[in-house]
């Protein structure tokens, strides 16, 4: 999927009293997205949230509940391969589903890809934990990949 296709669809989800959409990023959504990073991984700068706008290849979407951006999930899909690069959501709204229907909502709209991966660091127990029970296997690990720890190699193979 190409950006131009992006900006054409919301997904609506109900989860219990909870209402929230997904929807492609947008200029106006960086600060929160930027917010909900310091509040999580901290490894992206806000630059690099905005140059994922411009990538053609790159899918970066948004949960918004009401006015509020929740969550958000970026990702390359080049070829036959997604890239997981980033995603987060913020403290308050986690253990609620939201990173799974993020996680499933990018991968449903990669053009062809079979197969997706992915790198975190193996501190991550949370994110290990989330990608396990979304279906990603470890594949390798990169010694000292983060200045202060190793890389763990994550890959899922999709049925489209
Ligand atoms: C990792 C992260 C995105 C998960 O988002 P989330 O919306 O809380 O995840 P979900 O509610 O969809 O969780 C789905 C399942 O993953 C597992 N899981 C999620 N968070 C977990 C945690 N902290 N500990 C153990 N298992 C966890 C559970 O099995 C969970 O199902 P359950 O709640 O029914 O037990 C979120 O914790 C986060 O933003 N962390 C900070 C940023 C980060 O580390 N990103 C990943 C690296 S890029």
């Amino acid at each position: 999927m190409r950006r131009g296709n992006l900006k054409a669809w919301t997904d609506n989800f109900f989860m219990g009293r909870l209402v929230y959409t997904i929807r492609p990023a947008a200029p106006g959504d960086l600060k929160a997205v930027y917010e909900i990073e310091q509040a999580g991984s901290r490894l992206w700068k806000p630059e690099q949230f905005t140059h994922e706008l411009d990538i053609p290849f790159s899918l970066f979407i948004v949960a918004a509940h009401g006015i509020s951006i929740i969550a958000f999930a970026v990702a390359w899909d080049v070829r036959d391969e997604l890239q997981i690069l980033n995603i987060g959501v913020l403290p308050e709204y986690r253990r609620m589903g939201i990173g799974v229907a993020l996680l499933n909502d990018i991968i449903t709209r990669a053009d062809s890809a079979k197969k997706v991966y992915l790198e975190l660091r193996e501190k991550n127990d949370a994110a290990n934990h989330f990608y396990n029970t979304c279906g990603f296997v470890q594949i390798g690990l990169r010694k000292n990949y983060y200045p202060d720890d190793n890389a763990i190699l994550m890959e899922k193979v999709i049925n489209h």
